[in-house]
Order: C-alpha cells, then structure tokens, then sequence
C-alpha cells in the first residue's frame, strides 16, 4: 500500500530516500567519547586482525560494486593488499587462502548461495570470515567468524539502493579500523574521514533535494536503446553500478568503464547522441580529474551526448558537458556515497516513465539462493 511506501509510488524510491537516515544510522554509535573507532559486532581480536597481511572481498552483484570500493580504502588506508572478486568465480579457480587471509563476505540479503558457498569454501582453508550484512541472522553472518551489521533496515525493492549505501559506510569503517589496530594511520586522520562520513548524510539529502533535473533527464531518454558510464578510481565501481540499475529496472543495455580504458576499444562504440554519463573525480593532486576532462573531450569530439556528476564548484567540464549534475563536495575515496544517487533515481525514474515495475523486475529475485 501507499502507506507501506512513505506515499512513494515504489519501494525503491522510498529507500533511495531512506538513504541519508540509513547512513546515519550506520554510523552510529561507531566512535568512543576518547575518539576511537569501535565495531560492537567485531569478534576478531586486535592480534588476529594484525595478522591479517591479504584480504579478499566477495560478493555479487551491487554487493560486488561496494567490494570494489573497498579494495581502494582498504589498501590506501592500511597498505594491506587486497583483491575483489566475484563470489560465483571465486572457488572454482582453487584460491590462495591461509590462516592469515581475511575474507570479506557482503551481501545485504545474508543469503545469496554463491557468497555463502564462497566463505564456506574459505574456512575450511582456514581463513577468517567477516560478513558485511544488512540482515540479522542471516546464514552469512552466522558462519562467519564476525560481522558488521549496515543499519538499512529492510530492504524490499528487488534492485538495491539503501543496501549499497550502507555497505560502502561498513567497508570504510572496516577500512579505518584495520588502519587503527595495524597502526598504519593516526588517530586524528582516522576522526577527519569519520567526520566527513558524518557530514554524508546531509550532503546526500541535498542531492535528493535537487533531483528534478535528473527527472527531466529520465524523461529525455525513454526511447535510448545504450547508455555507457564512465568513471576513474572510486568513481569506477559507480559507473558499473549504474549501469547494472539501468539494466536491472530499464532493461535497457548499459555499460561501464573505466575511463582510461576508453581508447583501448570502447570508444569505437562512440555514436552521433550516444548518451554517456560520465562521474568526474573531485580535483586533486593527482590530475585524475583532469584525465577524465579530456576523456570526455574525446567522446564528445565524437558525438557522445555527455551527461557529467561534477562536485560543487568545478567548471573545468561545462564547455564540453551537454548536462550537468552537481555533487557536494567529497574526498575522491568517498566520492561513491554522493554519486550514485543521481544514478539510482535516474534508473528508477527512467524504468517508471517506462512503464515497468521497478519494484519487481522482470526475471530478478532480491535474493538468489541458488548457484
Ligand atoms: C541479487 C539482487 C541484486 C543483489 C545481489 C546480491 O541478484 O537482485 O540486487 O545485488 O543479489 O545480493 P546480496 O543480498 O548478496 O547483497
């Protein structure tokens, strides 16, 4: 019923709204008065984790977009490598487990059969499991060695929004607490990102708030057969997630790149009005958003229709963007929390003036319990 939804007409819309409240309570209750990070659910002792010297993310699906994510926080913030990898491959190529790999299972539903087979698979190599779940008591949680639990609440519709959010949220804290016990960062780096995490809920809000010229944008592209999306580093894992919303509740094909990655083949497929949503990386040091700038040149020189996630302020790319969609200002590792918004109510918005159930998609199932 309307009142089940908040009065949305979907679900889903009603849990891309519940984001910021859901990042919010994700966060909650994270830190010490003293300053330090604290994870209830953790059961692996300091000493275990300050073993840890190779971690491995599966998952599947969105879930696997928040691992990819993750591999940049963890790695940049704790110089522990890490690998990501998709739960459905992962056993089947006889991995390189040991006492001193730790596994990280996310799944939302806590009850995906390739997730669960995958961390099954590495106990038995003995190495320690940590679940990132939306779902208490869920069978991943209960035979994995410990769990952060995201604060989502349930999720219903069938493509997840509110669950992705909250598993970016878990994986930075499992990043910044790795970073605390191996003493790889200072105690007062650790508290900055906290504080910037604890600004997302309301810079999350105010992209919600802004988002009629996405709907307009929906309504511009209900006869587009391909959409590409394009991002570097965080923003790369964002590109393939919105991609996979368009796929899953558009049904319309979409794929996403790296954007480094475009002049070694994809941008053959460039085309005369070609839409390409393009997520730009906050400038920086590193000239990542500079590289992107002039990727963008490249597509449009060739008749792309650019469509670009810009942060406050930056006007490098109006000359060559067709529209803009403004992000608050972020740190580039955190970037995902603000980006993919736009993209979720751009699928949801694009599936309903479609006419298609966006709650139900066809040939989907919110959780998928066989292999
Ligand atoms: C299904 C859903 C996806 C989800 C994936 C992983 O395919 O349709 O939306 O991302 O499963 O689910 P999990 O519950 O393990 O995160």
């Amino acid at each position: 019923s309307a009142a089940e939804k908040d009065g949305h007409d979907w679900f889903m819309r009603k849990e891309i709204h519940e984001q910021p409240r859901a990042v919010a309570d994700s966060l909650l209750g994270r830190r010490t008065p003293e300053g330090h990070l604290h994870l209830d659910e953790m059961r692996l002792s300091d000493q275990e984790l300050r073993d840890v010297d190779k971690v491995i993310i599966i998952a599947c699906g969105t879930s696997f977009y928040a691992g990819m994510v993750a591999k940049y926080a963890i790695e940049h913030w704790t110089r522990v490598p890490v690998e990501v990898e998709l739960a459905s491959e992962f056993r089947y190529r006889d991995p390189i487990l040991d006492y001193s790999t730790l596994v990280v299972a996310i799944s939302q539903s806590g009850e995906t059969a390739d997730t669960l087979q995958a961390i099954r698979h590495a106990r038995t190599q003995r190495s320690k499991v940590l679940a990132i779940c939306n779902t208490n008591g869920s069978t991943i949680p209960r035979e994995s060695d410990a769990v952060i639990y995201t604060h989502a609440g349930p999720e219903i519709g069938v493509a997840s929004t509110k669950g992705f959010l909250t598993q970016l949220v878990a994986c930075y804290l499992l990043a910044l607490y790795l970073a605390q016990v191996k003493g790889t960062r200072y105690g007062d780096e650790i508290d900055q990102v906290m504080q910037q995490l604890e600004a997302i809920p309301e810079q999350v809000q105010r992209v919600l708030d802004d988002a009629s010229s996405i709907y307009a944008m929906a309504a511009d592209h209900v006869d587009t057969r391909s959409v590409l999306f394009l991002g570097r580093h965080a923003g790369y894992p964002v590109a393939l997630e919105g991609a996979l919303k368009l796929k899953e509740l558009a049904y319309i094909h979409a794929e996403g790149f790296a954007a480094g990655e475009l002049k070694h083949g994809p941008i053959a497929l460039i085309e005369e009005g070609l839409p390409v949503l393009c997520v730009v990386p906050p400038a920086g040091r590193d000239q990542l958003r500079d590289k992107m700038v002039s990727g963008i040149q490249e597509v449009r020189a060739r008749g792309a229709r650019t469509i670009c996630l810009v942060e406050d302020g930056d006007d490098a790319i109006t000359p060559y963007a067709d529209v803009i969609i403004r992000l608050p200002r972020v740190p580039v590792l955190l970037q995902p929390l603000v980006a993919v918004v736009p993209l979720q109510l751009f699928a949801c918005e694009l599936a309903t003036q479609m006419g298609h159930d966006v709650d139900q998609p066809r040939n989907l199932a919110k959780s998928v319990t066989v292999e």
